[in-house]
């Protein structure tokens, strides 16, 4: 459960990232913490990002309901204008989500595939990540992802754990390279790692002190 507190201080971080973003996209955006109002609109981002393997309602709800669960949503106008160009993207007439990450603390804990004692102490698995395809490859990945580790240091996150779809080669995955240039490093591959039998590959980010601090 997100502590009052931790909701106070996360505020600023938020709204500056979500500013920042919003430049990037040159539209006015809100970012905020993720709720289970979302998730409507979560399934349906998936399912514009994600070839087979999105989550269903039922797996946010799952994934939400979980006590130490946190992630932040990007949300803007519909129809907004991208770079010049009127851009039909999803969600309800009030408002659409086109970006989000989420996650929970690290119940595994420390990364399996990577020796103990490089990673110790309290970290967060990140779910799932995803940014709506009409809108990559531009800054808001990253932008995300720092936010994202700054409220994870809040909570004294010593790293980041995540998997991705992978094919024998992690470098032929695009996500992928996203993550290693966002300092993720790769542990290893996870043979049948996925419901339909696909492989995934495990990577890390041990978090430092945050550079504002
Ligand atoms: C992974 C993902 C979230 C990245 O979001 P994004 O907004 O496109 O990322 P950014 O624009 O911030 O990119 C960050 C860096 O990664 C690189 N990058 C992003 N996508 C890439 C791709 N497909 N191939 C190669 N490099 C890529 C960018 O060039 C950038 O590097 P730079 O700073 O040197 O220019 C997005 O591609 C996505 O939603 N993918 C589908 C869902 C998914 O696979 N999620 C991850 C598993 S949970």
């Amino acid at each position: 459960m997100l502590t009052p507190e931790f909701r106070d201080r996360s505020r600023d971080v938020i709204a500056s990232t979500g500013s920042r973003l919003g430049q990037i996209l040159h539209v006015s955006t809100d970012l905020r913490l993720v709720n289970p109002n979302d998730i409507d609109d979560l399934v349906k981002l998936d399912e514009a990002c994600f070839e087979d393997l999105y989550y269903d309602a039922d797996e946010f709800r799952n994934e939400l309901s979980i006590p130490s669960s946190y992630g932040i949503v990007l949300c803007t106008a519909p129809g907004t204008v991208y770079g010049g160009k009127r851009v039909p993207l999803i969600g309800s007439d009030k408002r659409v989500l086109i970006a989000y990450v989420m996650g929970h603390e690290d119940n595994d804990g420390p990364a399996p595939l990577r020796p103990i004692a490089e990673l110790s102490g309290k970290g967060a698995y990140i779910v799932s990540f995803a940014v709506h395809p009409k809108i990559q490859k531009r800054g808001i990945g990253i932008g995300l992802m720092a936010c994202f580790e700054e409220l994870s240091r809040m909570q004294a996150m010593n790293y980041l754990r995540l998997h991705t779809r992978t094919a024998d080669n992690p470098e032929s995955n695009g996500a992928y390279q996203a993550f290693r240039k966002m300092g993720f490093d790769l542990t290893g591959t996870l043979k049948d790692h996925y419901d339909k039998g696909d492989d995934a590959c495990e990577v890390v980010k041990q978090l430092g002190q945050s550079a504002a601090r």
